[in-house]
């Protein structure tokens, strides 16, 4: 039976075991609304590691439309049976008061890599990511951290904080997992029309077909998305689009 905890210093106990028994855990940060792209996450975790960790934690200050923060998909009980079901012992779902003592009055920022595409597009989204991400690895103490290279300018960020701060855990990167028409999976498409949701598989196919950033956010615009960027970086293209009022990132290796 997976075990769910909500208070830091219940996970503190069950750590400290751990630490003595010289077993490893592993870490997988979430926001919930599990899907098969978590899941990899999961089973990757369950193969390096003695204990798996799952966190669930909506959290608020990555959000920086509270629209967005308000619909975002929530599914407890099914998530609690998905995680168990992929192998995990334990999920850490805290609460937002827990994990923001400070009221969010200390904050990690970035100032390069986090204020283009995503951070553009998002002031202070990355703050948020990087500030809960360093909280949940304080907490937890992995060996070992997973997180998905759909969210991939939010996987260097990680790893960029990481070595800037010293820190003494292995981020690992999974590659994203994607429905059969291509488009990767995320808690947003739930959110989708039927109709919407047929559309968005043009979103990677044009991103990795067309020749040129240009060609592709052309092609995107007269199919009718609203394109937020699409970016060429270091061999990778990365795209954020509009369908359906529901906002889609993705990236692919060139
Ligand atoms: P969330 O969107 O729930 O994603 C949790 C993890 O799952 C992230 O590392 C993300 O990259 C990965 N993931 C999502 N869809 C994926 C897919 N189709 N294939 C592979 N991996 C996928 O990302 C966050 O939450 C938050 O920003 C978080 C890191 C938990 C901090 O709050």
């Amino acid at each position: 039976m997976i075990s769910v905890i909500r208070r830091i210093r219940d996970w503190d106990l069950h750590r400290r075991r751990f630490v003595s028994e010289g077993l490893s855990v592993g870490l997988v940060p979430t926001m919930g609304a599990l899907h098969g792209g978590h899941l990899a996450l999961v089973r990757a975790a369950r193969r390096d590691n003695d204990i798996v960790v799952v966190s669930i934690f909506v959290n608020p200050t990555q959000f920086n439309d509270p629209a967005d923060l308000k619909r975002y998909p929530k599914s407890w009980d099914r998530d609690r049976a998905v995680a168990e079901g992929a192998g995990a012992d334990f999920i850490f779902s805290p609460a937002g008061e827990d994990m923001y003592p400070d009221g969010y009055a200390y904050r990690v920022s970035e100032s390069r890599r986090s204020k283009m595409m995503e951070g553009e597009h998002r002031p202070g989204h990355f703050d948020g990511v990087l500030t809960v991400v360093l909280k949940l690895l304080n907490i937890i103490r992995p060996a070992r951290a997973y997180f998905g290279e759909k969210d991939y300018q939010q996987l260097r960020l990680i790893q960029g904080m990481v070595q800037a701060l010293f820190m003494d855990v292995e981020i690992i990167p999974v590659a994203t997992v994607r429905e059969s028409d291509g488009l990767a999976l995320s808690s947003r498409n739930a959110l989708l029309t039927g109709e919407g949701r047929s559309r968005a598989a043009a979103f990677p196919r044009y991103l990795r077909e067309m020749s040129s950033a240009d060609e592709a956010r052309d092609r995107l615009v007269s199919e009718g998305f609203k394109v937020e960027y699409v970016e060429e970086i270091k061999g990778r293209r990365f795209g954020a689009v509009v369908v359906d009022e529901v906002r889609l990132i993705d990236n692919v290796p060139l």
